[in-house]
């Protein structure tokens, strides 16, 4: 009765895919848990998925880990997502012996010291990975990001080392200036909304939500993903 759904083709993978590791918090509470679990949940989560991304041979990965807005929340929780991060960044071995190589995006002078001193040490020992590129995106607001370009922007105006200002201006001031926006990007846990992930990066990207919560979300979820974006017709503007 129901057409077989498409098996996605491994040959034809989306360069880049964005992911929003979105519900932790209901995924939580509907075991009478604290919140602080469903990060961790989600943390373990996000392992498995940057495995999986890195078996299939995805090329880069970006997931929000934590937004300019999240500080926001009360202390306690915040405190767990940086002790989650901190529990990553000490276990190298998360980059070095499955070839990833790692770069962090966001306002990350903010951060707590100990934490960039961390993600400083995984990125040079993750440099010469030759697997899945994965972006973890941290203290990250894609406005914040896009006003950091406009700085720099005008500092070189001023210097006169900048005389023409285009679009390719601002992208090659953004975090990710040497990467390729993403074409698919997933929010798990039912909400429709893109919370000022990549803003900039996302202009042509295709958009992929469930309502799986994000703990929950298997690696056959993300497959099903790549599937439906197998199908899309991406015409950027044009009529074919
Ligand atoms: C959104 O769910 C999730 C976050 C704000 C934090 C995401 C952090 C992790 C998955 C852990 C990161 C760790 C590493 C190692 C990268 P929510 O709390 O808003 O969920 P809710 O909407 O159900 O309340």
């Amino acid at each position: 009765m129901f057409a077989k759904r498409k098996k996605m083709d491994s040959t034809r993978l989306p360069a880049h895919i964005g992911i929003i590791m979105d519900g932790n918090g209901r995924w939580a509470k509907k075991r009478a848990l604290p919140r602080s679990a469903g990060h961790s949940a989600g943390s373990k989560n996000f392992k498995q998925i940057a495995r999986y991304c890195n078996q299939i041979g995805l090329q880069y990965l970006t997931v929000y880990a934590f937004s300019t807005e999240n500080w926001k929340r009360p202390q306690k929780e915040v405190e767990s997502i940086m002790n989650l991060l901190r529990d990553y960044l000490k276990d190298a071995k998360n980059f070095k012996d499955e070839n990833i190589k790692v770069r962090f995006i966001g306002d990350l002078k903010a951060l707590p010291e100990d934490i960039q001193t961390l993600i400083q040490e995984a990125e040079d020992g993750s440099k010469d990975a030759t697997g899945l590129r994965l972006n973890i995106a941290l203290n990250y607001g894609g406005r914040d990001e896009i006003v950091h370009a406009v700085r720099k922007i005008a500092q070189e105006y001023k210097d006169g080392s900048l005389l023409k200002i285009n679009e390719q201006t601002i992208s090659d001031r953004i975090y990710t200036f040497d990467q390729p926006d993403p074409d698919l990007i997933i929010r798990p846990s039912g909400e429709y909304r893109l919370s000022n992930f990549l803003l900039w990066q996302s202009a042509y990207s295709e958009f992929w939500f469930s309502n799986v919560l994000w703990p929950d979300f298997k690696p056959s979820d993300l497959d099903r993903a790549i599937a439906d974006y197998q199908k899309r017709d991406r015409r950027y503007g044009d009529i074919q």
